[in-house]
């Protein structure tokens, strides 16, 4: 029997989504080269996030305005999306349930900051994918979140798990069901079986 899902929970029907660890950075640089405290990097745990073009490289995520995360992303205009696994799993939910107005996010959770190719955001060293972004726009319907599109202007993984895709066998990433609750893929891999044309 199929019930009725309350609307407020009609999300978790498309879950699971890959958890991910984007980090921000705000522009107030002291003389010294310095972060002033307002603008260190912070890290917010994002899982409404999808590509949505190949040519050019881009993708999309959905913010609430009211994050810290998202005043940073407006000063700095850059991003990077890091890939997590399910051993990061309290490292992420620290990061989706604590704000980086009040806290520096990589003291607390241990996670490491690294620099990143192109962008001067940092990478998290502990995660096992990265990819670099600035802020291409932004979409704001009044809902309550808005659409950040991101230029895609590096990626890279750890090629032991990731070779055009991840080597499910080998990896177990890390994915969010909703709230404090996470699953993973199974260590299994299979094709789709093509339908003969007659
Ligand atoms: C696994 C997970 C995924 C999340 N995904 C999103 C998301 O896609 N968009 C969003 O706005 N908040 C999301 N959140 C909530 C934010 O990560 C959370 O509010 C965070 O504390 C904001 O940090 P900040 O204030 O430092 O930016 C998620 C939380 C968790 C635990």
């Amino acid at each position: 029997m199929k019930e009725d899902v309350n609307l407020i929970n009609f999300s978790s029907l498309l879950h699971p989504f890959q958890g991910t660890l984007l980090t921000t950075m705000g522009t107030d640089i002291g003389k010294d080269g310095e972060h002033k405290e307002a603008s260190k990097p912070n890290i917010i745990a994002i899982a409404w996030i999808m590509p949505v073009s190949t040519t050019p490289p881009a993708l999309v995520f959905a913010i609430r305005k009211e994050r810290y995360s998202y005043k940073l992303l407006k000063e700095n205009g850059e991003f990077a999306v890091n890939i997590v696994t399910r051993n990061l799993k309290d490292a992420v939910f620290y990061c989706g349930t604590k704000s980086g107005k009040n806290c520096d996010k990589f003291k607390e959770t241990g996670l490491t900051p690294e620099k990143a190719k192109f962008i001067k955001v940092p990478i998290i060293k502990e995660c096992i994918a990265h990819i670099e972004c600035s802020v291409r726009g932004i979409i704001d319907e009044g809902l309550d979140h808005v659409l950040v599109i991101g230029n895609v202007i590096s990626a890279y993984a750890d090629s032991e798990y990731f070779d055009k895709h991840w080597k499910t066998k080998k990896i177990n990433l890390l994915l969010h069901l909703g709230g404090d609750v996470f699953t993973t893929n199974e260590n299994s891999e299979f094709k789709a079986t093509p339908k003969s044309s007659s």
